[in-house]
């Protein structure tokens, strides 16, 4: 019995519902974990009222805005300022080496699963400290799938209910503390652009080379991978290594790894940070099939 025999199996409820999605908005949410998906699924069921999964399904055209609150409620969006704060520091000191005491190209960080943007402004905030004012093309961009939370992201306002409160660093002082809400720095905000993109979408590496011509020095794909199939990740994470300039630097979540980095062009330069270095050369033309049947499963324990 294959394992896609399997999976439909393990789909046959959702699937309906996960077809319809893709038809609209182009997000195939069968790499995702099932379980995950079929719980925030019945949520929706619960939040419109329906009587049945398959009511749902079935009335999923006419309910107004369904589309997008059920891809918003797909996704997990838990995020905070300078989370893990040691991650920040232990890539400052990778940083310093990247810029150089003058290093006047562009210095471009990547975001990648910004969800409601903390991320991104840490990460602006961290950039700024180095390369200070007037640097140019110093820049941070934020991507995330949710199209929602990419605007919540752009509108850099963080109301204090959030899991927003930020952990004391070096770098938290470029925050602005306000009656009802902590505010990045104007120019933070400067340096920061959002957009929606799906990381496992035909066009993401298009897009990318558009936004970062030169490619990025530093990509953050944290807390991300863990959500997807091990193809899925195989995906994201050739997507990341093609997009890093020589030595530039993939941070993966505490619990992710890159499974065969030599594969991609990468090594492990910090395994308690998860931090990889790009090096100039594939060792092979990447073979999802290879990467598949060598990678650490996350998949196995969330069917
Ligand atoms: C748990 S949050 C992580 C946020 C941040 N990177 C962090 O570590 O705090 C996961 C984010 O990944 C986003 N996401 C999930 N699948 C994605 C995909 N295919 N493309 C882009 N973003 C995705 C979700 O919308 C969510 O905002």
């Amino acid at each position: 019995m294959g394992t896609g025999y399997l999976l439909a199996n393990i789909l046959t409820d959702i699937k309906p519902v996960l077809d319809k999605l893709f038809l609209v908005t182009g997000t195939d949410f069968t790499c995702y974990r099932p379980n995950t998906i079929r719980r925030r699924i019945n949520r929706r069921v619960a939040a419109t009222g329906s009587s049945s999964l398959q009511s749902y399904a079935n009335n999923l055209d006419s309910l107004p805005g369904e589309y997008n609150l059920l891809l918003s409620s797909l996704t997990i969006k838990y995020t905070m300022f300078f989370r893990d704060p040691w991650v920040y520091s232990i890539l400052e000191s990778y940083l310093k080496k990247i810029i150089g005491p003058a290093r006047s190209a562009p210095v471009t960080i990547w975001s990648a699963a910004c969800s409601t943007g903390e991320e991104a402004y840490s990460l602006a905030a961290l950039l700024y400290s180095l390369t200070g004012a007037g640097h140019p093309g110093a820049r941070v961009a934020g991507t995330d799938i949710d199209p929602e939370a990419i605007k919540y992201a752009s509108y850099g306002s963080y109301a204090k209910v959030m899991p927003s409160s930020i952990p004391q660093t070096p770098w938290s002082k470029y925050f602005i503390d306000r009656p009802n809400a902590i505010e990045p720095w104007q120019i933070l905000r400067h340096m920061v652009e959002f957009m929606p993109m799906d990381l496992l979408s035909k066009s993401a590496p298009f897009l990318l080379a558009n936004i970062f011509p030169g490619g990025c020095d530093v990509i953050f794909c944290r807390n991300v991978l863990i959500y997807m199939n091990r193809e899925a990740q195989a995906r994201v994470l050739s997507l990341c290594a093609d997009m890093l300039r020589p030595n530039g630097l993939l941070v993966l979540g505490t619990g992710e790894t890159v499974p065969r980095p030599s594969a991609l062009a990468l090594e492990m330069i910090n395994s308690k940070a998860r931090i990889f270095r790009k090096i100039t050369k594939r060792e092979a033309l990447p073979c999802s099939a290879d990467l598949l049947s060598k990678s650490s499963s996350y998949w196995g324990s969330a069917l």
